[in-house]
């Protein structure tokens, strides 16, 4: 027999079609038509979010070595990324600033600085690229000495003090024309506090999109050498950022950022994490959203670099993976390459 066992081994006997009785699930994937009209779920370019990393002075751009192919820009070089973003259908871009380390004190002051980088930037990307959504970081991390999202008395990250510089820091974002607060803190009552700040500010239509279930995850490393926090960080996030192994607890944080007033609730890191955006999803129903963080992202490269993967093939598998798990959209490194990506493909 060309299968190369004897006529008499149990394996001829083996009546494969009567196992099956017609039902085939290889039918529907044969050709290439037909594996598209059976497709379940695709990945778009309005389902991208671009983070961006601004840097001081003109015309400036400095590589990030954790991060291949990602560059702190600064403003200038910031506006004609979101001119490229505008060009390719990229939605939305989400700044996050290197804050000079000499700007960097205890209280995170020079987040509240009306003319900081961040709002600079947001001001220089809204007169440019109007039609562009500007998603603005709400913590304190990039602007303090220490390295951490809060106000710091002794070991203790204050809660409630901390809230009140992060409504303050959303206000003067919001006046330089960010249309979404993004807080990434994970202080207890953000989002509500926010939300009453922005709203008696006159800002009630400018979105917050909840960082709602954010893990103290190994996966930041890369980020944390792009805004350089990696070597001030004092200690770590545990006692604000979620325990990888709770699942029920980002269920109750999503219910409190909802009813605090979340437009839109993500989940960070992602793929490590996308039973939490299906879960969320499948039970709030609202627009959830996935960071597919600078560790998910640099793994792809540092593997694709080695020649191990496909680097195109496994960001876009990757990116579709949250589309699966239910995710409305991704904020990813990948971002201009996958749109550019789809637009050579014609979709
Ligand atoms: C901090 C912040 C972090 C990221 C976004 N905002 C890192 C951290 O919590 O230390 C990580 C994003 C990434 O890794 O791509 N507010």
């Amino acid at each position: 027999m060309t299968q190369g066992h004897s006529d008499d081994h149990p394996a001829s006997h083996v009546d494969v079609a009567r196992i099956l009785q017609g039902r085939r699930m290889r039918r529907n994937r044969r050709t290439d038509w037909s594996r598209r009209l059976v497709r379940e779920n695709r990945i778009s370019t309005d389902d991208l979010i671009w983070p961006l990393f601004i840097l001081e002075g003109q015309n400036q751009r400095h590589p990030i070595a954790s991060m291949p192919e990602v560059e702190r820009l600064s403003v200038d070089l910031a506006v004609a990324a979101a001119e490229r973003a505008a060009r390719l259908g990229i939605p939305a871009l989400a700044l996050f600033p290197y804050t000079d380390p000499d700007l960097r004190d205890e209280h995170g002051s020079e987040a509240l600085n009306a003319d900081n980088l961040i709002c600079r930037a947001c001001r220089a990307i809204k007169q440019a690229v109007p039609d562009i959504g500007l998603i603005t970081d709400v913590a304190l991390d990039p602007y303090t000495s220490h390295g951490h999202d809060g106000l710091l008395d002794g070991d203790e990250i204050l809660n409630d003090a901390t809230v009140r510089r992060l409504v303050h820091q959303a206000i003067v974002q919001a006046e330089a024309g960010s249309d979404v607060i993004a807080p990434s803190d994970m202080m207890d009552g953000r989002v509500g506090a926010i939300r009453e700040g922005l709203d008696h500010a006159g800002f009630h239509n400018v979105q917050i999109m909840a960082y709602t279930a954010k893990y103290a995850s190994a996966f930041y490393g890369p980020f944390r050498d792009a805004v350089g926090t990696n070597k001030t960080l004092r200690g770590d996030k545990r006692t604000y950022q979620m325990d990888p192994a709770n699942t029920l607890e980002a269920l109750r944080e999503a219910e409190l950022d909802i009813a605090e007033g979340a437009d839109m609730i993500m989940v960070k890191p992602g793929m490590p994490y996308l039973d939490i955006v299906f879960r969320l999803k499948d039970q709030f129903g609202v627009p959830t959203f996935a960071y597919q963080v600078s560790g998910e992202y640099s793994m792809i490269h540092a593997a694709a670099r080695n020649g191990w993967i496909d680097l195109d093939r496994a960001m876009l598998e990757s990116l579709l993976a949250f589309k699966r798990a239910g995710a409305d959209g991704i904020l990813t490194y990948f971002a201009p390459r996958v749109a550019e990506l789809l637009a050579g493909q014609g979709s």
